[in-house]
Parts: structure tokens; sequence; C-alpha cells
């Protein structure tokens, strides 16, 4: 079994927070240097064989033909603050666009109709996501590039169709997972719609990657408490994760969603929790959340996305992201901000740095300096109306710079 080590990372004076699994080593960390190591550590860090659920025998292309007949109910996924990202996207007719997360293609359709030759880079990891793509490459010959892959794989895709460093006009990020992620009990995100504990955005393309049942099915109960703590900030994280080690002496490992969400029903009987909106919410959202961060690497791939945008935008290029919670949103912050060590994000602002450290002067030019300079002087957050009409918009956040270096 991999034993999770905790590092409090102290370096010039600020501290950086990561977790290791070890042995097996799955890292969970937010720097490229540990996604450098993602091929080894992403094989099989558990030693479990990936239980391969029926609802995955459906191929890309059949789940995509029931999607879009589904669409003709209601839409698969609403884009969120569409107008806000066209406005600050800096684009033109001519523009070379790069969608990072491409999901039902809300963002890059609405780009593609406003700017009558633009050409727009589509990349998912999700293959339903892709598949989609596909279908808006035949709506739109000639201006759309389907891309599967996550972001740590863009080189080696981009490097396949030509394009170069310094090439794209403006680059979108809209993490998380999407509606049709969230609203397909078969893909285990929900905790109001039952499945199997699956979690894995990429879906079966990677089959030997762990799910949320092996992670729930053979992490320690240390580890899954710093799991569910760090990734999910959850207050009864120990409490939680004792639960969940008792239930598999107890009962059979946890296999559905709705097994997990009794089961932390049943440890937070007395709690009643509520959303932005003051609407109920499931005790178990959080840790959801918590596993879903943990199953698909998710802070670790933003921080190397952020990374390449800087890579492949052109200098003068637009990156705009949309953060959905403060794990997302403080890895852009600091990216765009300045405030990073070899590559890694710093935890602490830079006021509470160590100011009896002495540093020398380029090291402190290089963890205060950025790539970027802020488009906006807030981030922005959309108005009451769309919160209304799309409640899923309520914790987003949008942040834009330009690429300056
Ligand atoms: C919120 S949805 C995007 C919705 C999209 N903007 C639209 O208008 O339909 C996020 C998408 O990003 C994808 N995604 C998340 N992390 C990713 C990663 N590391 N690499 C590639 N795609 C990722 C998910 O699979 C999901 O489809």
């Amino acid at each position: 079994m991999p034993s999770v080590t905790y590092l409090y990372h102290s370096r010039l004076g600020s501290n950086f927070v990561c977790l290791k699994f070890i042995g097996h080593s799955l890292c969970v960390d937010s720097t490229n240097r540990v996604v450098r190591h993602l091929s080894n550590c992403i094989g099989n860090p558990f030693n479990v064989s990936a239980r391969k659920f029926s609802n995955y025998k459906e191929t890309p292309e059949a789940l995509s033909a029931r999607k879009l007949s589904e669409t003709k109910e209601k839409p698969l996924h609403i884009p969120v603050m569409k107008e806000e990202v066209l406005e600050n996207a800096g684009l033109n007719n001519e523009s070379v666009f790069l969608d990072m997360t491409f999901g039902a293609g809300g963002h890059t359709q609405s780009i593609l109709d406003k700017y009558s030759s633009s050409k727009a880079y589509c990349l998912d990891r999700d293959p339903v996501a892709y598949q989609m793509a596909c279908d808006l490459q035949t709506k739109y010959p000639e201006r759309v590039v389907p891309l599967l892959g996550k972001f740590s794989e863009l080189p080696g895709l981009l490097k396949e169709q030509d394009a170069r460093q310094n090439y794209f006009d403006a680059i979108l990020f809209d993490f998380g997972c999407s509606s049709m992620q969230f609203d397909e009990g078969g893909r285990g995100f929900s905790v109001s719609k039952n499945g199997p504990l699956d979690m894995r955005m990429d879906g079966n393309r990677h089959p030997q990657n762990p799910t949320a049942a092996d992670v729930l099915a053979t992490a320690d109960e240390h580890d899954l408490y710093k799991i569910f703590k760090v990734y999910g900030e959850e207050k009864k994280a120990r409490k939680i994760a004792r639960a969940v080690v008792e239930a598999r002496y107890l009962f059979t490992p946890l296999q559905t969603t709705r097994e997990l969400a009794d089961l932390i029903s049943s440890v937070l009987v007395n709690e009643t929790r509520t959303d932005k909106l003051d609407r109920h919410t499931h005790v178990a959202t959080k840790i959801f959340q918590a596993l879903r961060i943990f199953v698909n690497n998710e802070l670790n791939e933003i921080n190397y996305g952020l990374l390449l945008a800087q890579r492949y935008l052109r200098i003068g290029g637009r990156l705009i992201t949309i953060c959905f919670h403060s794990l997302e949103d403080l890895i852009v912050k600091r990216h765009i901000t300045g405030n990073m060590t070899d590559n890694e994000i710093n935890m602490l602002p830079l006021q509470y740095v160590d100011n009896s450290r002495w540093h020398d002067r380029q090291s402190i030019d290089e963890f205060t300096s950025s790539h970027w300079q802020p488009l906006l002087k807030h981030v922005l957050v959309p108005s009451d109306y769309e919160v209304e009409s799309n409640p899923r918009s309520r914790s987003a956040k949008i942040r834009a710079a330009v690429r300056v270096s």
C-alpha cells in the first residue's frame, strides 16, 4: 500500500503544500516537476486492477449520438459568462484560438460565429467532448481542429498539427467538469445520480488509471484524510476517512455514488449545508469534489496547462480563465500576478514571506516576476440574471491576462 507524505515545503520564505504518493507514486502537487513524472506515476499507483464498469461499453461515437439527441430537449452544457469571454479575448476575424476545455463547445462556437474566418483548436481529455469537437468540425470545415488529450498532452498533439510555440491569439480555460459529465450518472461525478464511482474525465481512454472506487478501496486512512482535507476543504475529513476505512471491513468496498453519499450522510447525520445561493446541498458534495480532483490530477494539470499557455500564446496574446473554486483560482492568480518558484506556485501571499531570510536579487526577481499583465483590475463574476438562469455559474470567476514575455 502506498503511503502519502504530506510535504510542508518551505522555500524562499514561502510555503508550498503538496501531497505525494510515494512507493507506487501517484504524485499530487501543483508543479510541472511532478507532471514530468506523470507517465510513471499514473500507471497503476494503487497496484489494483481498474474495474471495468458496464456503462463504459458505449463507444464515443454512440455516446455522442445519444448526447446529441438529448440536446433537442435541453442544452448539454450552458457556457458560463460567454459575453465576458468574447469581450476579453481580443480576437478578430483572422484569429487563431485554443480552447483548452472544449466540453460541449459553447464558448468555441460563439467565437467561430462572431469572427468569420477565425480558427479554433479544441482540446478535451473526454472522448465524448472530443467527438463533439469532431461534429463541430463538420459544421465549420477548415476552422476547427479537434484534439483529444489532457493539458499535459498538448505539446505532442500540437506537434502533430504543426502548431508552433507563440502561435495562438487567445487561450481559454473553463476548468472543472461539464454538465454532460455531472449529469450522466454512469460517469460517477454526481452526488445525486447513482452510478459507478468512476470520476475519470478521460473515460476509458486509460483503463489502467484508478477510479474513485479504487482510491476509496485502497488508500489508507491518512491518505484519504489528506485528499478530503486538501482537495475538498472538508472540515470533517478525519471522521469521513475513518468511516470509509471502517466500511471496507464491515461491508463490501464502496462501488456506487449512492453508497458513498449514504455513508457520508450517516457520518454527518446532524449537518445541513447550503451553497452560495442558500440552496440545500448534499453533505457529500465536498468529498465528491476532492475525489474528482484527485482522480484526475486536476491541480497539477492546471499548473502545467498555464505554463503551456505561456509557451503557446504569442506575445500580446490573451489568456482567459474561468475558475469555480479557490484551489483552481489560487493557481491562476499566482501565475498571473507572479508568486512562483521553480514553476511551482507559492501558497502564501507575498506579504507573508519570511522577511528575516536573505535572498539574492536573482531569486527575488524570479519569484516576483510574471510573464503576464492582468487585463482586469478585479475578477469578473456572473450577473444575477445569469446565476438565476444557470445556477451552475454561481461560483464562476473570470481572470484575463496578456502575455508580456
Ligand atoms: C466546464 S467544461 C467546459 C465547457 C465548455 N467551455 C463549453 O462551453 O461547453 C470543462 C471541460 O474541460 C475538460 N477538462 C478538464 N480538465 C482537463 C484537462 N486537464 N485536459 C483537458 N481537458 C480537461 C473536461 O473534460 C470538460 O469537458
